[in-house]
């Protein structure tokens, strides 16, 4: 009875997967805020290096992973694929459950499989230092350990519900030797203007993602770095699905359903967008389905339309589920799950039904975690407790059905840092939101009309 399915580091894949030429339909164009036109590379020069703006409009299949990148991806990679049996235990039932655990990279989550390559495309083309947003803190630790190995220097915008629940992730940040503030801060003008109208705000991803893109935008030396949403962010996570693959082959399986848990989609899409492709070229038909917070539900409940990636409107217009930019969601625990909107190629996917998308209130994703972790021995982080909630309820219908079927779900990151959420489960003090309709249209009232 195998538990870990580990690759070898020689059969570390060597290439990331674009989803765009697989897709039946073209993903909608990326539009200029002023003009309502597509943008070019030119109008993100500014903002990123020509690197990462060359692979987010990327039209080959596959992008060579570059040796660096490489040489430090093999300090975790490839990261195991465990069979849950403790969990299957659990469950009782026919279902098999295997999970894919990236929680083994130095910050404890999936999102150093990106920092590391934007960092090394950014010292490439001789930038000195990156801004960045963080909610829960995942991605914030990753780019200032990412921005360390590459000598660059890192600032870091964390937004201020999860600075306050996580102090430890301020001190993992600085380890790495970067500089971190609460958002909404007093160093950018939109933080300012944020305060003086609520000096209370929770803050949001959207705020904190406004300030990073002051900071790049108005530096000549400084670029902006995302942890999700852009096309190129999801292509470095493929690495996670395409590792998952050859894993599964290894003990002869093929996945029923695929879980991952989303925020702004960069987990989900790094575990399935490798199965969208063989679920296109008709060799395997899976269920994929992205789990997101009832507090934030832009998949389930948002529309899908125009709007900016931030709640400044500093960034162009993009074309996916949507709360409504100038949501500030409640100040759940999952804070990487915070976010108005969801990538534009898995809005696009929901879209074209190539997958599906489901939500779950907090109390039931900790209640399942906590049994996951008595089982399992892993202590998830908030985010991917919704992968693990849904993935346990997926078992009990297999059982209820007497479905033999093969579940895998996305275990983005370990919650080391997220104790102060497992105390207020366990002290009760674990609130449920529904995000109320009223506030969706108000917010969406705000969102500019274009006609495409
Ligand atoms: C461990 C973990 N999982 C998931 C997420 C959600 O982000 P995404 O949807 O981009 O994977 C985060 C974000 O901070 C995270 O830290």
């Amino acid at each position: 009875m195998t538990t870990k399915i580990i690759l070898p580091e020689s059969e570390l894949p060597t290439h990331w997967y674009n989803i765009v030429p697989d897709l039946p339909a073209p993903p909608p164009p990326v539009l200029h805020p002023g003009t309502h036109q597509p943008v070019g590379p030119d109008d993100l020069a500014p903002l990123f290096p020509m690197d990462l703006i060359l692979q987010e409009v990327a039209t080959d299949k596959f992008i060579e992973i570059p040796e660096e990148i490489r040489e430090i991806y093999r300090l975790w990679r490839p990261s195991p694929l465990y069979r849950a049996h403790g969990l299957e235990r659990l469950v009782g039932g026919p279902a098999r459950i295997y999970y894919k655990y990236e929680g083994v990279s130095p910050v404890g989550s999936h999102k150093p499989n990106t920092a590391v390559a934007q960092a090394f495309y950014n010292a490439k083309a001789g930038v000195q230092k990156l801004s960045t947003e963080t909610g829960a803190g995942q991605w914030g630790s990753a780019l200032a350990f990412a921005c360390s190995l590459f000598g660059l220097e890192c600032e870091v915008y964390m937004v201020r519900a999860s600075y306050d629940q996580k102090p430890y992730r301020k001190a993992l940040i600085e380890t790495f030797g970067a500089t971190i503030h609460p958002s909404p801060s007093t160093n950018t003008n939109y933080g300012r203007s944020v305060l003086d109208a609520d000096p209370d705000t929770p803050g949001s991803l959207g705020i904190a993602i406004s300030e990073a893109v002051e900071v790049a935008a108005s530096n000549e030396n400084v670029k902006y770095s995302l942890g999700s949403v852009l096309n190129h962010v999801l292509m470095h996570q493929t690495i996670i699905g395409e590792e998952a693959l050859k894993q599964l082959a290894m003990v002869d399986e093929t996945a029923d359903v695929v879980i991952g848990c989303a925020g702004g989609g960069s987990n989900f899409a790094g575990l399935a967008f490798p199965f969208v492709r063989e679920k296109i070229a008709g060799n395997m038909d899976p269920v994929i389905r992205a789990v997101e917070p009832a507090a934030a539900p832009s998949l389930t409940r948002g529309s899908y339309q125009f709007d900016f990636g931030d709640t400044g409107q500093m960034t162009p217009l993009v074309k996916m589920h949507t709360l409504g930019h100038p949501f500030v969601p409640e100040p759940i625990h999952a804070g990487g799950l915070r976010y108005h909107g969801m990538a534009p190629l898995v809005s696009h996917l929901k879209e074209l039904g190539l997958i599906e998308a489901k939500s779950l209130h907090q109390t039931e994703t900790f209640e399942k975690a906590v049994r996951f972790a008595r089982v399992e021995g892993i202590v998830p982080g908030p985010e991917p407790t919704h992968a693990i909630a849904e993935a346990m309820n997926e078992a009990e219908r297999a059982k209820e059905d007497g479905e033999e079927k093969v579940i895998l779900f996305n275990l983005s990151g370990h919650g080391h840092f997220d104790m102060g959420a497992y105390q207020a489960f366990f002290n009760g003090e674990l609130v449920d939101y529904e995000h109320p309709q009223d506030r969706i249209d108000a917010a969406m009232s705000r969102v500019p009309v274009v006609a495409q």
